[in-house]
């Protein structure tokens, strides 16, 4: 039997950003507390993946969520067995000898209860449900364990009708991304009696938009030798901003009303593959540190950017073998069957766009300095980074390349 293990992920992001915070006490990546305990891990688990996904997709946009592959995989561990279950703990980056199985499992349920937390200005939804075949039983310690920690909604589904089951499966995720993710499961006509779903909703609100009328046409230099035209949105305005000395790249860092925010990174040309292979918890601390105040005439693509991706070999590469091998032991879900994960399925997809607060008015910071503002253009390949700086973990991950 087949599990397919979906995670989806959808992040809505819309307009602009500008909370220019002098001091965020937030942003001490290493700075231990329990709404961070999970967060070294989870961003070096989250870099890792970043980097072969990469490296399996030359040229092409990469999009993911790292924060909801973790949940997934760690939920999914409590169902596993023996060697299965250390495996997927230990490659998700945890040392079973420092961090017990509980304290995994506590800190993603502070996670998800932080995230699912949503305030006025932020919308994200962060949830798990779980579809099980009418002929299949769960295990009551798995049942009582994925409650507990992860809030794990189970839905009793009619797998030998599959049009109906995908349709009962994509009503779901539509109603819980807000109408964001439709029609996931189209082609999805697999012999699955239970699919495990994770899923992410975010919205984030610039607290200063930018404004439509500043949006135009724009070149964006794909490589060498293709050109694309985009839309580009442009503020010029006082921002965190960064000529970074070490690596061959210039950044900005832009907040989102609450607790989003978010690093657009512009490697220098023909960089990209330098600086995507820097990326690590100490250069984000670095930056971090670095970034300082400055007036920037800001263009970034008004963009649309999704990733699907069936982890499961990515994972096997990680070390997660046991994802992809017969020799798997997922007998702590059900009693019935031998289960075999069969695909691992993710989806992330942003939009960018100018929006922001419903009540907010566009400000027009203008800014008494002598010089002219720094410009700043996103108009070749790219690397976008959101961040929950409150628990410092990854809420996505992506590289843009070509935005058309
Ligand atoms: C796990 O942690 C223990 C105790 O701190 C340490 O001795 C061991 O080397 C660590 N294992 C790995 C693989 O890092
Ligand atoms: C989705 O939401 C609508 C309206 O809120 C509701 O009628 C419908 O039953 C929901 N569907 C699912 C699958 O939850
Ligand atoms: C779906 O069904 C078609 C036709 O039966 C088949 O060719 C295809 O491989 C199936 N796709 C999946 C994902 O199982
Ligand atoms: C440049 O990008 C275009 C469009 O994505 C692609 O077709 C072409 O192969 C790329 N050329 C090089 C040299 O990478
Ligand atoms: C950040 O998240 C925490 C925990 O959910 C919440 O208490 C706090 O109000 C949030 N901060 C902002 C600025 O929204």
């Amino acid at each position: 039997m087949l599990i397919p293990l979906c995670t989806y992920f959808l992040w809505l992001s819309t307009s602009d950003l500008w909370t220019v915070q002098a001091k965020d006490p937030h942003t001490d990546v290493s700075t231990r507390s329990p709404h961070r305990d999970l967060a070294p891990n989870n961003v070096d688990f989250a870099f890792t993946l970043y980097r072969h996904l990469v490296a399996s997709a030359p040229g092409k946009n990469v999009f993911i969520s790292p924060v909801s592959i973790s949940m997934a995989l760690a939920m999914l561990s409590l169902g596993a067995r023996g060697l299965t279950r250390v495996q997927l703990l230990q490659g998700l980056g945890f040392n079973l000898t420092k961090t017990s199985e509980a304290e995994i499992h506590q800190g993603f349920q502070r996670l998800r209860r932080l995230h699912g937390q949503s305030d006025t200005t932020l919308e994200m939804a962060l949830g798990n449900a779980l579809f099980l075949d009418r002929s299949l039983e769960l295990l009551d310690s798995f049942s009582a364990d994925t409650k507990h920690y992860y809030e794990l909604e189970v839905l009793a589904t009619d797998f030998e009708d599959w049009a109906g089951a995908s349709r009962q499966i994509n009503e779901y995720i539509k109603n819980k991304t807000h109408g964001k993710i439709v029609n996931l499961f189209s082609e999805l006509n697999s012999s699955a009696t239970l699919i495990l779903v994770n899923y992410i909703f975010f919205k984030g609100t610039w607290a200063h938009p930018f404004d439509p009328e500043n949006t135009r046409e724009e070149n964006f230099y794909v490589n060498e030798s293709a050109v694309v035209k985009v839309p580009m949105m442009s503020q010029s305005s006082a921002i965190k901003y960064l000529k970074d000395r070490a690596l061959p790249c210039q950044l900005v860092q832009l907040d989102y009303a609450g607790n989003g925010t978010v690093f657009f990174i512009l490697p220098d040309e023909g960089k990209m593959d330098t600086v995507i292979a820097a990326l690590s918890r100490d250069t984000i601390q670095r930056w971090s540190e670095s970034l300082t105040i400055s007036h920037v005439d800001l263009h970034i693509p008004k963009v649309s950017i999704s990733g699907a991706y069936d982890l499961k070999a990515i994972l096997g590469d990680m070390g997660i073998t046991d994802l992809v091998s017969n020799g798997a032991d997922f007998s702590g879900i059900t009693q019935e069957a031998r289960l075999k994960v069969s695909k691992v399925v993710h989806k992330a997809v942003l939009q960018l766009d100018e929006k922001g607060l419903k009540a907010a008015v566009p400000s027009r910071v203008t800014f008494k300095v002598a010089s002219e503002p720094l410009a700043v253009h996103f108009n070749r390949p790219f690397v976008v980074m959101i961040f929950n700086h409150f628990t410092w973990n990854s809420l996505f991950l992506g590289r843009v390349m070509n935005p058309t």
